[in-house]
């Protein structure tokens, strides 16, 4: 079998987009997996976005606590915070080494946050080399990721391989992304990609006053209430489409059509099945968040075992490369 990796920044909480693409897609390939996982909260990667430390605490706190919540099997997981495993810097450095500057520049991800954000640094720029150093530091072979993310593992394995060949070696194990197909892209409150650095994500785990909130700042058009509305271009429908089985969806999409149902309507039902659907969830983040020596806990010991693995690897990558 495969060892599966996969990491989730901690630049904000965690939220839908996060969770039906990556968190609850990596937990079944876990389950479905007898080799040991590696799950980490990417906090290093955070620093691209955000300046503030006990902000970030707090994110990474929130982070470790979804997984859990979404039933994480810690036993066959390594569960670490990035930065406690600083081997990852070190590998970042040399596998820049070996990344064409053109690849960079080309990233689809790094061209459309330069565009959106006003701080555009260099550790935007080589975001996807500390990637590729967390992924080929542990050998993964299978990272389960959302499909924007695509392009980061394809110059993984491109850095992968223009350290094998140049160094004469095969030490570099070139890892596949596992896509969720059916998940795909989830949109955000404004109908773009949901985001934490695009400040347009449903976050789940809000009590339901703020939730209420949160649901309501979804955008829709100004079609009066009495008038038939199309379910197909609404993002209210297209998020309560993720969560709902087929005959809710079929009831809402049948609401839509036949008027004087309004988006105030549909907002509330997708309210109400967030609640439903994830309470036992929404319960267990809240405890984790409210016990964070607990979850420090949980981590230590995968930053343990962590070390172990991504020790040997960077020993041989300085071997190779006059290192030691
Ligand atoms: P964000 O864009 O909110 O900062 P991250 O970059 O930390 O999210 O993404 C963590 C994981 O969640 C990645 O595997 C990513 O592909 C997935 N993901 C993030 N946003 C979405 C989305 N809108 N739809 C599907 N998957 C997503
Ligand atoms: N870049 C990923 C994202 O923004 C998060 C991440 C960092 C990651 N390192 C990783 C995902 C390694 C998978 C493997 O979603």
């Amino acid at each position: 079998m495969a060892r599966v990796l996969t990491g989730i920044q901690s630049s904000g909480r965690p939220h839908l987009g996060n969770i039906l693409g990556a968190i609850v897609p990596a937990i079944e390939l876990i389950k479905a997996n007898q080799e040991e996982s590696f799950i980490f909260i990417a906090d290093f990667h955070s620093l691209t976005s955000s300046k503030d430390g006990e902000l970030r605490k707090e994110n990474t706190l929130a982070v470790a606590a979804a997984w859990l919540a979404f039933g994480l099997d810690i036993e066959k997981t390594v569960f670490y915070r990035q930065s406690r495993r600083p081997e990852v810097a070190e590998l970042t450095w040399y596998l820049s080494c070996f990344t064409p500057f053109p690849m960079l520049a080309n990233a689809h991800s790094f061209k459309d946050k330069s565009e959106r954000l006003a701080d555009v640094n260099a550790g935007l720029f080589t975001y996807p080399v500390l990637m590729s150093a967390d992924i080929l530091l542990y050998s993964a072979d299978l990272v389960p990721v959302g499909k924007d993310q695509l392009q980061h593992l394809e110059m993984c394995r491109d850095i992968a391989t223009a350290f094998n060949h140049q160094m004469g070696t095969e030490l570099l194990k070139l890892p596949e992304a596992r896509i969720s197909e059916e998940v795909k892209t989830i949109p955000g409150t404004d109908g773009q990609k949901m985001s934490k650095s695009y400040n347009n994500y449903i976050d789940i785990f809000l009590p339901e006053k703020q939730l209420k909130k949160n649901i309501n700042s979804i955008v829709t058009d100004s079609t009066p209430l009495e008038e038939p509305k199309d379910p197909d271009t609404c993002n209210v429908f297209k998020l309560y489409s993720l969560l709902a089985d087929a005959d809710q969806i079929t009831q809402m999409r049948k609401n839509y059509q036949g008027g004087n149902y309004g988006y105030g309507h549909a907002k509330k039902e997708f309210m109400e099945l967030i609640l439903e659907k994830y309470a036992e969830e929404r319960k267990a983040f809240d405890f984790y968040m409210s016990h964070p020596e607990e979850v420090g806990q949980k981590l230590a010991a995968g930053e343990a075992k962590a070390q172990k693995v991504g020790m040997e690897l960077l020993q041989k990558v300085r071997m190779q490369l006059g290192f030691a």
